[in-house]
């Protein structure tokens, strides 16, 4: 079975709650497009406005991280249940900002995605490499540990519902893009990494973004690809510009 496209917008630390009302009533008319799953990852303190705001839209709200632990003692942090209280069905994990400046690891990120499964929720699961890392010429091993290390203990039903978002570090916010053979690359090594670890089926299954200056002038270059089911977009997801993304093809 073809997979689905995912177009998923990652707002990042932008957008106050009523910017964010504001911003999804401009952009619904432009994202309609039922053959790709269209997901806008807000700030957590925007989650509850914009469900409301997308509501009757094809638009799904996600959150960009959550906390690996139940309930409790833990000041500042959103819980699983928190985020299906709210409605929400993807969450961001382990976006490299969050392992550069709030100390995330690959284990905490397999945490993550366990809890993120346990509560019925899709983790959209980041990896990439830094331009050393590239220059170094290990992209592709890095990328396999981190990949690994995320789905220790995730069954093969659960890997094959999940997203993974490759990101390579250096394409982050910069404009300057991966080309379509150094993403393809990458994303056809994660997904036969996931062949690795569970089988033919869930590698098959498994949906594979790009990010990193996704435009609307790339995205359908990038989106065809054989490997590439979408992408994970953060300055164009803001901007008009991201219905153009959501309809790549056309
Ligand atoms: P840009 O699209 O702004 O490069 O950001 C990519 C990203 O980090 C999405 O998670």
């Amino acid at each position: 079975m073809a997979r689905k496209k995912i177009i998923a917008g990652n707002w990042k630390m932008n957008m106050t709650p009523s910017e964010a009302v504001e911003l999804i009533n401009t952009l619904k008319p432009l994202v309609v497009n039922d053959e790709v799953d269209v997901v806008f990852c807000v700030p957590a303190i925007d989650i509850i406005p914009a469900m409301e705001a997308a509501k009757g839209t094809n638009i799904h709200i996600g959150a960009e991280n959550m906390y690996f632990e139940e309930k409790g003692a833990y000041t500042g942090e959103i819980s699983p249940a928190m985020l299906v209280d709210a409605g929400v069905k993807y969450v961001i994990i382990g976006h490299s900002e969050r392992r550069e400046y709030f100390a995330e690891t690959d284990e905490t990120v397999n945490k993550k995605v366990l809890k993120a499964f346990e509560h019925g929720i899709t983790p959209i699961v980041c990896c990439g490499e830094t331009l050393t890392q590239r220059e170094q010429g290990v992209t592709i091993d890095f990328v396999r540990q981190q990949i690994k290390i995320a789905f220790l203990n995730v069954t093969a039903e659960q890997a094959a519902a999940a997203v993974i978002a490759y990101e390579p570090i250096w394409a982050i916010g910069t404009g300057k893009v991966a080309t379509t053979e150094q993403a393809e690359e990458v994303c056809k090594a994660i997904r036969e990494c996931v062949g690795e670890i569970y089988d033919d089926a869930t590698a098959a299954a498994v949906r594979i973004q790009y990010g990193g200056s996704v435009s609307a002038s790339n995205a359908a270059e990038l989106f065809a690809q054989a490997d590439i089911d979408g992408g994970l977009v953060g300055g164009a997801s803001l901007k008009p510009d991201f219905g153009k993304i959501v309809n790549y093809g056309k």
